[in-house]
């Protein structure tokens, strides 16, 4: 749905990129023409997703870092760019979340969540954020929410104020580094099943029956997630700031809304009850 080299030209830092949502993007974006740097904690997914990008003819280099600490993000940040050149975009996607019922977290369970997913895109953000307003050139941040950052949810108690704050940040940045050429959007997916998010978060038979509670009756596909993302970023979308994309299949909606359940069964025998139940005049 895009042309070959729509994204030529441009350099994009991707958190978590080398496994799941953010490995997917990756790809994508390099198959797009865009130089790809890619971060995260554990070397194996690193090197495999940029051995898999340059296989492919594209441009790609990693770094390890964890987004919690502030000094490895201003390294990681400094090797991708004097192996890359200077970024041009940024996705924050590295996330951690588990189950837990709320008063069983620990000071650091919380702590741990937070510190990856609020402080961890905070810390990447303003270390690339700083560099693009000293260069005047402007640039493109997308992170990625989930649609219970502004619902809530039981169960992910620390994603939840976690991935809230990450919205309020994308908000904020949008009006404040506006006046630098600086874009903050965010996309809200629902579930999408990767091995980190489902292997964390889908007990027992629960898989199926979020499934039901998706209109359209299946998970989201990576690679439909990493072409929004290729939207967002293009320079196509430069008018485009401050927005949250739900990507979800309608899950969110059909949860909030009283008669949507009526979908769950047979549309002929709704019908059929609605006529029963409509009253002669
Ligand atoms: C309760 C837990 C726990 C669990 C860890 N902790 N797992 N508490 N239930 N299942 C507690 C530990 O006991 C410890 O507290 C503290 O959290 C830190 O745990 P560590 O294992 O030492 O942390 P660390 O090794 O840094 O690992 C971080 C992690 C891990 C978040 C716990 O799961 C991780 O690395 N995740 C990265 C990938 C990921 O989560 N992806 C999913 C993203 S999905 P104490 O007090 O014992 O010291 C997503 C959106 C999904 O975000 C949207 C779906 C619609």
């Amino acid at each position: 749905m895009f042309s070959a080299d729509l994204l030529a030209g441009q350099t994009i830092l991707i958190t978590g990129g080398g496994t799941g949502l953010g490995r997917a993007m990756a790809l994508r974006f390099a198959g797009l023409g865009a130089k790809v740097g890619i971060c995260g904690r554990r070397p194996d997914p690193l090197a495999a997703t940029v051995a898999d990008i340059r296989a492919a003819g594209g441009t790609a280099a990693s770094a390890m870092c964890d987004v919690r600490d502030p000094v490895s993000v201003k390294m990681m940040v400094d090797s991708l760019e004097a192996e890359l050149g200077p970024l041009t975009g940024l996705v924050n996607n590295a996330a951690g979340n588990f189950l837990s019922a709320a008063e069983d977290l620990s000071p650091n369970a919380f702590d741990t969540v937070i510190k990856i997913v609020l402080n961890g895109t905070f810390h990447t953000t303003s270390e690339v954020g700083r560099r693009w307003i000293e260069r005047k050139n402007g640039g493109a941040i997308l992170s990625i929410v989930t649609t219970y950052a502004w619902m809530g949810s039981a169960f992910v108690l620390p994603s939840a104020c976690a991935k809230a704050g990450v919205l309020a940040m994308t908000r904020s940045l949008a009006v404040e580094w506006a006046t630098y050429g600086i874009r903050s959007n965010a996309i809200a997916p629902g579930p999408f099943p990767t091995d980190g998010a489902f292997s964390r978060l889908m007990a027992g038979d629960i898989e199926e029956q979020v499934k039901k509670q998706i209109p359209l009756g299946r998970f989201g596909r990576p690679e439909e997630l990493a072409d929004l993302a290729v939207y967002m970023m293009a320079p196509g979308a430069s008018y485009m700031n401050g927005e949250c994309v739900v990507l979800d299949g309608g899950e969110w909606l059909k949860t909030g809304q009283e008669f949507g359940h009526y979908t769950d069964f047979d549309r002929g025998a709704v019908k059929q009850i609605f006529q029963s139940m409509k009253r002669s005049r």
